[in-house]
């Protein structure tokens, strides 16, 4: 078994482009806080880095993200939940101030959906399935699937998929707008740096520039973030989440 004192993000950095690399495969990359403490300290450091004016976010193994780590969330009270305003994925992604392609394959569920929709071009490979399962947890999204997925694909898609866990392939979030280009599995990682690699080529002032006026396309997010966060921390004193997440943690329950 993996060594969990191992990064569970790597990093690697050329030509103004760092490439972040979720390395929890075992795991299907769930999102330990361990994990999105690295993550978000990574981030910190790559937005104080003048080198880097581009970012690209991947993730090793079959999958890229299957969401919140339910095993660490299963152990969490509602005290803890609230005094850490905890939110089960990163914080700094929505905030970083430099663009963020996105690499996804595999299962992109959850707080890994969540991670996408924070991103400002979402590639993804042909196999790429898209989902918010929180419901079928008797819960739901804490870091932005409720706000920003709605101003991505429309309100009415984002409810379909949010009350029930809906799938999408790769081909319908395109239509939808959640994704910005499809590309074959193998090239995958080589796209998103050719593509991170050209945006790269224009100055940092105007790149961050562009991103902060884009950012406030969308007025209210913040307040629609809060108090999402909120109602989801709320699920810590609701039995029918306490439950599901045992149930998923015994592997009680058959879950889609
Ligand atoms: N948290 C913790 N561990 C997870 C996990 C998760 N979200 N998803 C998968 N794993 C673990 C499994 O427990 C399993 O561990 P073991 O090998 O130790 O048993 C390992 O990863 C492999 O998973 P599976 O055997 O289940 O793999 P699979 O290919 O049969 O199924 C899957 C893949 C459909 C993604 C399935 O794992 C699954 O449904 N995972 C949960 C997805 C989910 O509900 N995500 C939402 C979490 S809540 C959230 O993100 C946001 C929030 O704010 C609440």
């Amino acid at each position: 078994m993996r060594n969990e004192t191992q990064p569970r993000v790597g990093i690697s950095t050329q030509s103004g482009v760092a490439v972040m690399t979720l390395a929890r495969p075992q795991n299907l990359n769930a999102l330990s806080r361990a994990l999105t403490d690295e993550l978000d300290a990574n981030l910190l450091r790559l937005a104080a880095d003048e080198t880097v004016r581009v970012v690209v976010l991947q993730a090793d193994g079959k999958h890229f993200c299957a969401g919140a780590d339910i095993a660490d969330m299963s152990t969490m009270t509602y005290d803890e939940a609230t005094r850490t305003d905890f939110i089960g994925c990163s914080r700094e992604l929505g905030r970083f101030p430099k663009p963020v392609i996105a690499a996804v394959h595999g299962m992109v569920l959850g707080g890994g959906c969540e991670l996408a929709e924070m991103c400002d071009i979402v590639l993804a490979a042909d196999d790429a399935v898209f989902a918010h399962p929180e419901v079928t947890l008797n819960a739901m999204p804490g870091a932005g699937g409720t706000q920003r997925l709605p101003r991505a694909v429309g309100r009415h898609l984002a409810m379909d998929m949010l009350l029930t866990g809906r799938r999408l392939s790769a081909e319908e979030a395109r239509q939808a707008g959640l994704v910005s280009r499809i590309v074959s599995r193998d090239q995958l990682r080589s796209q998103a740096l050719a593509l991170a690699e050209e945006i790269a080529q224009r100055p940092l002032g105007l790149l961050t520039r562009m991103k902060q006026s884009v950012l406030r396309a969308h007025p209210g997010l913040d307040e629609g973030l809060a108090f999402e966060a909120s109602s989801f921390q709320a699920c810590f004193q609701e039995e029918p989440f306490l439950q599901a997440m045992q149930a998923f943690v015994k592997k009680q329950e058959a879950r889609r």
